[in-house]
């Protein structure tokens, strides 16, 4: 790969064009700064060099408010998967927006809503919510409420949403991440109470002895753990074979629960998502994200037995706006017009597309790098070697991920911010002109930082 030195001025010169290309968002993000904290709605939207502010989305494109167009790959960090104003998902909105919008009592839709995620998930029963945040935190909730056992496990490098007991080994520094073969119960955020924090309890990814360590170690006090069946917040870290269906008995046998967290992994994998591809079902499932064709929405699923307890008051899952009727009725065309078995099919065909065109530009420049897609999700990772958990994510350099982000940018097509973390998202309504321009900027930058590129810099320095 290219020097340091290198790196840094093309990091450099690609962020002086991205501002340059944008002086309405600059103004705007400084205006913003008045009365949004931080001049934006979530702090993950503040990234390098400025927030991007957009004016409006069609089809696979947004535009931002200086008028540039992108092919829309962010998808709303994962949550587009319909694409923009998909007619289907504006029909369904306006039509139900003519109706009322909230009466805090259910509607049909729901019921609807709910056999579809039956029948793709293989779990019974479901109840709705607003984020993927208040989903896993349901999920917590009902696994210590069936098990009166207040110890939960999570993994290390699992993001769950923004509630306490899951804050905990997000992405911890290695200096408070703790030993490799027993890392730390580190909080992911300030505000987290450390009482809280202690209650959660840390293991590696693809590593059962991990858990079953854990399982010993607080016999008998551990309600559940929470997982994201593929890891999403690390670049795309897939499960071993083997590993859910083993991790799923390991717990039961301790009569422990087991929820996966398919807020990212959900719809965009495949019609039935993590669960249905592996054959592995858990005893809750979350989901959000995609789910609502763009609009805010989240769904529980469980076994009958663990709604059961919801069912008959033990535990009480509740919020004045769960299975709102805009968020049903858009839900609802998701699920019955958008994500049909054509448009995975569709999505599999960019899918490979994208997935050859990387690869070739990343052997012809001799990257050291590979690739991982998984359904409409997908991402370039700087490390020579595969990653297995969050210990190997911590090897992958984020300094080419942003370089990479910045040339697709500069070059219209719109990638998530945190190129390290995140992952791209391809919708019903990508074409094959909206990949190969993906691709065209990946070979661009591929060519840039490649180590090519190192050595003609070199014999240059030499001139
Ligand atoms: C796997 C996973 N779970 C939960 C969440 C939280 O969802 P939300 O941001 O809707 O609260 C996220 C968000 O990125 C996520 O990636």
């Amino acid at each position: 790969m290219t020097t340091d030195i290198k790196l840094r001025e093309i990091i450099a010169a690609q962020e002086e064009i991205f501002v340059r290309r944008q002086p309405r968002s600059k103004r705007l993000a400084e205006q913003a700064k008045n009365h949004l904290a931080g001049g934006v709605t979530s702090s993950w939207q503040i990234t390098a060099p400025q927030p991007v502010w957009l004016s409006h989305g069609r089809g696979s494109k947004v535009w931002d408010v200086d008028g540039n167009e992108y092919v829309d790959l962010h998808g709303g960090y994962g949550a587009a998967l319909a694409g923009h104003a998909h007619p289907a998902i504006a029909k369904a909105i306006t039509s139900q927006a003519g109706l009322g919008t909230h009466f805090a009592q259910p509607t049909p839709d729901a019921i609807a809503v709910a056999e579809e995620l039956a029948g793709r998930f293989g779990l019974p029963r479901w109840r709705f919510a607003n984020s993927g945040t208040e989903a896993t935190m349901d999920a917590v909730h009902l696994m210590r409420s069936i098990t009166g056992r207040d110890l939960i496990i999570k993994i290390e490098g699992c993001y769950h949403g923004h509630h306490d007991s899951v804050q905990v080994s997000v992405a911890p520094d290695p200096d408070v991440a703790g030993p490799r073969n027993k890392p730390n119960s580190a909080p992911a955020s300030t505000g987290i109470p450390r009482a809280i924090t202690d209650l959660t309890l840390i293991a590696t990814f693809n590593d059962l002895d991990s858990v079953a360590r854990l399982l010993d170690e607080h016999k008998d006090q551990v309600a559940g753990m929470i997982i994201e069946p593929v890891m999403m917040n690390a670049g795309i870290i897939e499960p071993e074979p083997g590993y859910l269906e083993a991790l799923k008995a390991l717990l039961h046998d301790h009569h422990a629960l087991l929820t996966f967290d398919e807020v990212k992994t959900g719809l965009t994998v495949g019609p039935g998502g993590v669960t249905q591809r592996e054959n592995v079902q858990p005893d809750l499932i979350t989901l959000a994200k995609s789910l609502g064709g763009g609009v805010a929405v989240a769904a529980i699923g469980g076994t009958a037995d663990v709604m059961n307890h919801v069912a008959t008051g033990g535990y009480e899952m509740v919020g004045t706006f769960n299975g709102n009727p805009l968020a049903m009725a858009a839900t609802r065309a998701m699920l019955t017009e958008v994500v049909t078995p054509e448009a995975y099919e569709k999505i599999e065909k960019l899918r490979q597309r994208a997935a050859s065109g990387i690869q070739k530009a990343i052997q012809d420049n001799g990257l050291t790098a590979h690739l991982v897609t998984a359904g409409a999700k997908g991402c370039v990772v700087f490390s020579a070697e595969p990653v297995r958990n969050y210990r190997g994510f911590l090897g992958v350099d984020d300094r080419y991920s942003h370089a990479h982000w910045l040339y697709q940018h500069n070059g219209g097509v719109f990638l998530p911010p945190w190129g390290k973390i995140e992952q791209w998202l391809i919708s019903v309504q990508h074409d094959e002109a909206d990949i190969d321009r993906l691709v065209e900027n990946f070979a661009v930058f591929a060519r840039a930082v490649g180590p090519d590129a190192a050595r003609t810099d070199a014999t240059r320095t030499g001139d």
